[in-house]
């Protein structure tokens, strides 16, 4: 591999001729210097050791990196596809990430700083910043309330808030008295509310009043209220399991409070001490439920335990993030996402970080938001979505050179795969050209990072997310399970188990047997396609099932379609990706119409806000297309292929209203049955 030292541009401009030459970034040596692993052979060693001996490797890690009210006595029991990691130990999440602090110079340290969205009229956002000692003090609080409302081990807690520390709180305190989260991202709506309390069997809901986003306020109260009474095919409330809902103040809007059922967050604190001791939890125990799409059916509830997954969180965090006590880190992911699980709340805790949490938009009131944050904190660590970085980019130079970006050290990147322009401008404008990016790769499901360079390691080169963390072992793979050479394509698995991996479907082990563990027999199946380089790298291509990666987020086909035949105009609907400049894919539907309706541009918005009530506004699609028929093979297959191509070759007509006659395509390629 050659090394040749990349010399960074202060530009987009010439971004493309940096690209020509096939580069590869060495680790800055100032970086390596400090970092928690030096050098490329002590990583090959240690990762070579992770894989041939995982219990030892785990077993040591597990004993070093958490704090165990019990130890465990077994590293790993594994019967395929059912993994229990630290078997017989006991701990508590909320005292790995707040008590261990206490008593040590990190009980006064910033946990998390956070931004709120600045005002319509102009003035900052607030800021408010929670020490550990004062987080712990909160978490404590808080989690008396559950109590105070009979919430206890097990029960599940549904938290649908905007970024405020309020989100990181309540999680924290349903961990600590061994309730399960499960955060449902505010751009879901009613309905998406209402289908996981029923999935989940939730007891209580944490909500806010509203949640600014661009000015606006998201109304998440009202969204509660309208699931609560939604009613399922058979007639009965779909969130019946719901007895309480507690509300947090952060917008002043008027809310309607059912008596008897809706409490104020900061008037049951004024019930409670700020003292609870932290539950002994079984390594083993539920820690949350995360719901996610997948190629089929509605979303899928990821389970994760306490544990292993923590472990993974903790462990990745320190080493990918090279996290040092003086960091100021800021992930810029929603709490909704497994993205705000790992690497807001729990990695960086678990590390004494201090993480910064902003809860608006990045061109909100105007496209230098980031830069202005980065300035104000002084951020050293930066880690945010693929889509961002090419939104900026189209943006301008202008807006990050405004600010003082040099407390930047390290620029991390997630969710989709980040193409070379994205990287090179990222790498050169953002970070200066000394800031290594470490490219991420992983899932809600791996509940942590599972494919990265280590920064001041790992050399890395535009495009890829490199090679895997210790005690992981992917593999690309044919059709047969067999890898595949070098240089060529096929899909990604994992062929060990791992202590942060999913622990199933919630409620579901058949479908959890089958979607990851069917495809390719004894190894875990990611969905996604790949290809290893002649230096062992990984190049994600992007989903190879139903699901598309529409500006970071997961979004299943199947749900968007079954949202669009719910519509009573809609006969049949196909849906399909197509390349995107600035969201990486965009989401196309093509729909045939029942008889008696016409196809009409109101009657594409009127659908497009169907979606939004059915699914929530991040699945509004990007286009919707009337056919008179859809392409089919003679079996009746949707092709959907075909359906690809159309979206993604054929120019959109002015008139957004004729109906296109597509099944003429299924004749000319019949060949597909
Ligand atoms: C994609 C987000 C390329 C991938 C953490 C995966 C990526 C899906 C990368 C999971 C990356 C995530 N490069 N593709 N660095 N990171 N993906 O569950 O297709 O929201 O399967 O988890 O995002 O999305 P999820």
């Amino acid at each position: 591999m050659s090394s040749k030292p990349a010399k960074p541009s202060a530009t987009s401009k010439n971004i493309s001729s940096l690209l020509q030459e096939k580069r590869v970034f060495p680790p800055p040596s100032e970086f390596s210097a400090r970092a928690h692993l030096k050098s490329m052979a002590g990583y090959r060693k240690l990762w070579k050791e992770s894989v041939t001996r995982p219990e030892s490797f785990w077993g040591k890690q597990a004993r070093q990196e958490l704090q165990w009210q019990r130890p465990f006595k077994k590293v790993l029991q594994w019967k395929e596809p059912f993994a229990r990691w630290f078997v017989g130990g006991q701990l508590n999440v909320s005292a790995n990430c707040l008590d261990r602090w206490l008593g040590t110079a990190t009980a006064n340290k910033a946990a998390l700083i956070w931004e709120g969205e600045p005002a319509t009229d102009g003035k900052p956002g607030e800021e408010r910043v929670l020490t550990y000692a004062q987080l712990h003090r909160e978490v404590c609080r808080f989690a008396n309330v559950l109590k105070r409302q009979g919430i206890g081990r097990g029960d599940r807690v549904l938290l649908y808030l905007p970024m405020i520390p309020e989100a990181a709180i309540a999680m924290l305190a349903c961990t600590r008295i061994g309730a399960v989260h499960s955060v449902v991202f505010g751009g879901f709506s009613a309905q998406s509310v209402a289908d996981r309390i029923q999935d989940s069997g939730a007891r209580l809901v944490v909500t806010a009043d509203g949640g600014y986003r661009r000015g606006a306020v998201v109304p998440l109260k009202k969204n509660v209220d309208e699931a609560l009474v939604l009613q399922g095919p058979d007639g009965e409330r779909l969130a019946k399991s719901v007895e309480k809902v507690v509300v947090v103040r952060r917008c002043g809007n008027e809310v309607h409070m059912a008596e008897g059922r809706d409490l104020w967050w900061h008037r049951e604190l004024e019930y409670v001490t700020p003292v609870c001791p932290a539950a002994r939890m079984d390594s083993e125990a539920p820690l949350f439920i995360l719901y996610t799409s997948g190629s089929t059916g509605k979303p899928k509830g990821i389970l994760h335990s306490t544990a292993g997954y923590l472990l993974g969180a903790k462990l990745t965090s320190k080493y990918v993030f090279d996290l040092r006590d003086e960091d100021v880190y800021w992930c810029t992911a929603d709490v909704g996402w497994v993205t705000g699980h790992s690497y807001i709340v729990y990695g960086p805790l678990a590390n004494g970080a201090t993480a910064v949490m902003y809860e608006g938009a990045p061109n909100w009131p105007e496209a230098d938001r980031f830069w202005r944050i980065i300035e104000k904190y002084r951020v050293s660590i930066l880690y945010t979505a693929p889509t961002a970085i090419r939104a900026f980019m189209k943006w301008g130079d202008e807006w990050p050179k405004k600010h003082d970006l040099s407390s930047l050290r390290l620029l991390g990147s997630v969710g989709e795969p980040i193409n070379p322009e994205a990287w090179m401008w990222y790498h050169s404008v953002i970070g200066g050209g000394r800031c290594p990016i470490v490219d991420t790769w992983w899932q809600t499901e791996t509940g942590s990072i599972m494919i990265s360079p280590l920064p001041g390691v790992t050399p890395t080169k535009p495009g890829t997310a490199t090679l895997p963390f210790f005690g992981i072992l992917p593999e690309v793979v044919d059709d047969q399970g067999r890898r595949v050479p070098k240089g060529s394509g096929g899909k990604l698995v994992v062929r060990k188990p791992w202590p942060s991996m999913l622990r199933g479907i919630w409620g579901d082990p058949k479908r959890f047997k089958e979607v990851y563990w069917s495809e390719v027999k004894g190894s875990y199946f990611t969905g996604d396609g790949c290809r290893c380089d002649e230096d062992g790298y990984f190049w994600i291509v992007g989903r190879i099932d139903d699901v598309l990666n529409v500006a970071g987020h997961r979004i299943g086909t199947a749900e968007i379609e079954s949202a669009l035949v719910s519509h009573p105009s809609v006969a049949e609907a196909a849906v399909v990706g197509r390349p995107d400049e600035l969201k990486g894919q965009a989401l196309v539907c093509f729909v045939t119409l029942k008889s008696g309706q016409k196809a009409s541009a109101d009657l594409k918005n009127t659908l497009r806000n169907h979606i939004g009530k059915e699914i929530g506004p991040v699945a509004k699609p990007d286009e919707i297309r009337f056919a008179e028929a859809l392409p089919k093979t003679r079996s009746g297959k949707i092709m959907r292929r075909l359906l690809k191509q159309v979206a993604s070759g054929v120019e959109i007509r002015g008139d957004t209203t004729t109906l296109e006659d597509l099944s003429v395509l299924a004749k000319l390629s019949a060949a597909e049955d």
